[in-house]
């Protein structure tokens, strides 16, 4: 055996072991954010490169995202990679998932999420901008999804939605667009699990909406204004709590369960 190998092996088993307690998968969850921040510190100059290279191209914010999915290799950190037990532990959503649950997964990435949730027995729908990520996918899911079909989605359906940095990449028109349909599609007592983005100095969408915003992810919404969008949308808001806050970058991320609103 390699000592490369063999480290592979020794981190497989702890990651393996830690997933199987809430402690362990709580310790898991806060080095994933630590990791996310710190490959984005060590490659800043790489990862501006690929966006100014996009922009110079003036790739649109969907062929930016078929790139990422189809040279994977090198456009890979784009895709985050978050595990199954990473996303649903800090969407609150662990107690919801089990054989039969029917669920959106929003943002599919490197498609760890989704073949997780498979595994586990739910019935899996997978909403993407990227047909590319979706072909990748369609050997394990019932349905797939563009952003352009969100008003074919079923009603009364899902038992859980989620998504998992993906809001950030998303304009105001686009979100508020696709709350509205997740909402409608979810069961009775279904719940849309959604992180997004704030910035720590308060200020509400700082950022212009420009298509290298979108692509860097860099869209940062408050608390308040994603309540208002919620409620506009047909939905309640019945949990929410920050996951993470990266001072370096003046940013954080919030994590919210959003329900239907109860008809009187
Ligand atoms: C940063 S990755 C996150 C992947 C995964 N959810 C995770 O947590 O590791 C963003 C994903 O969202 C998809 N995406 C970007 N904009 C989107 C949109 N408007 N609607 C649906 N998916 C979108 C991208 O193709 C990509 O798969």
């Amino acid at each position: 055996m390699t000592r490369q190998s063999f480290r592979s092996s020794m981190k497989k088993a702890i990651k393996a072991t830690l997933e199987k307690t809430a402690v362990g998968r709580s310790a898991l969850n806060r080095y994933l954010v630590f990791r996310t921040s710190q490959a984005a510190k060590q490659s800043t100059v790489d990862l501006q490169a690929q966006l100014e290279q996009s922009e110079r191209g003036l790739e649109s914010v969907g062929q930016w995202w078929n790139r990422c999915h189809s040279e994977n290799e090198e456009f890979g950190y784009w895709l985050t990679g978050s595990s199954g037990s990473q996303v649903w532990s800090s969407l609150n959503v662990e107690d919801r998932i089990g054989p039969g649950t029917t669920v959106l997964n929003i943002g599919v990435g490197q498609g760890h999420c989704t073949r997780g949730l498979v595994e586990l027995g739910c019935r899996v729908h997978a909403l993407d901008i990227s047909p590319v990520a979706l072909k990748r996918i369609s050997d394990c899911v019932i349905a797939v999804w563009l952003p352009s079909q969100l008003h074919d989605l079923p009603s009364d359906t899902f038992d859980l939605a989620i998504s998992h940095l993906v809001a950030q990449h998303m304009s105001d028109a686009d979100l508020n667009q696709q709350i509205r349909e997740v909402v409608r599609s979810l069961k009775a007592d279904g719940v849309f699990a959604m992180q997004f983005a704030f910035c720590l100095s308060g200020n509400d969408k700082d950022i212009e909406e420009t298509p290298g915003a979108l692509k860097a992810g860099s869209i940062r919404r408050s608390l308040e204004t994603v309540k208002s969008m919620i409620t506009n949308a047909g939905g309640r808001l019945v949990w929410s709590t920050k996951i993470a806050e990266f001072p370096e970058h003046n940013a954080g991320w919030y994590a919210v369960n959003i329900q239907r609103q109860v008809e009187s």
